[in-house]
């Protein structure tokens, strides 16, 4: 479960980024947080990644208080969550196949582990087929998807995505969405963040919005 309890994160002398948040993310469900840009969305994300520590108030991830978190225990923290850029960041060297068994790699698992699950992850984001290809022959859906598996490679128990449509037409958009929430099945909590309120509208899910720093609305919790 995810807690923000009395959240406020300043950068500077500005206006807060975000302000006396108090949210509760049960594990297991589909969030979407919206807002204008500047509302304080990525903020939101930074600070779960603990890229970011709050200036007042306390976050707590299944029961840990990220202000708490160290040197040490911060990378096994970051493993619990698969993120997703809205810029994709995949190594432009690698071919498919390669970007998710190096995040693989990167946290040990072993060759064996690598070649039996990356195959399957592929499955999950229907790539299988252009396992060979290099990113720059995907179009920004299939880019977007490679991400995907990508985050999905250590078997994170979080996966966060922040504007995963932002960069891509609104067909695809569509597509990227629905996989999220098929995602979300396989026993996970997903957090998507964006800025297109149109687009979520059509799923019926839990909507946080957020504006300015605070939190103005929460459809609550969905089926
Ligand atoms: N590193 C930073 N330094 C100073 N101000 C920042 C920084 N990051 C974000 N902000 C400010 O915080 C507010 C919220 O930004 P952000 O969280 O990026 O919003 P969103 O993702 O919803 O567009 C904005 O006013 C932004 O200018
Ligand atoms: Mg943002």
């Amino acid at each position: 479960m995810i807690e923000f309890r009395n959240v406020t994160k300043l950068y500077g002398q500005s206006a807060p980024a975000l302000e006396n948040v108090n949210l509760k993310i049960e594990s297991g469900e589909f969030v979407f947080i919206i807002g204008e840009s500047g509302a304080g969305k990525t903020t939101l994300t930074k600070l779960l990644l603990r890229e970011e520590k709050t200036s007042s108030g306390d976050i707590y991830v299944d029961g840990k208080r990220l202000r708490r978190l160290n040197f040490f225990t911060l990378p096994y923290y970051r493993r619990k969550i698969g993120f997703v850029f809205q810029d994709f960041r995949l190594f432009e060297k690698m071919t498919v196949y390669e970007n998710v068994a190096f995040a693989m790699r990167a946290v040990g698992q072993s060759r064996r582990a690598i070649a039996k699950k990356v195959p399957l992850i592929l499955r999950v984001v229907e790539l299988e087929d252009k396992r060979d290809r290099f990113p720059s022959a995907l179009s920004g859906g299939e880019q977007q998807r490679v991400a995907l598996a990508r985050a999905l490679a250590n078997n994170p128990k979080y996966i966060i995505a922040d504007e995963p449509t932002g960069n891509i037409d609104p067909q695809r958009s569509l597509e990227i969405m629905e996989m999220l929430l098929k995602i979300r099945e396989m026993n996970k909590t997903v957090i998507v963040v964006t800025h297109e309120k149109a687009l979520v509208e059509r799923f019926g899910q839990r909507v946080i919005t957020i504006s300015k720093g605070h939190v103005v609305s929460d459809t609550g919790k969905s089926s």
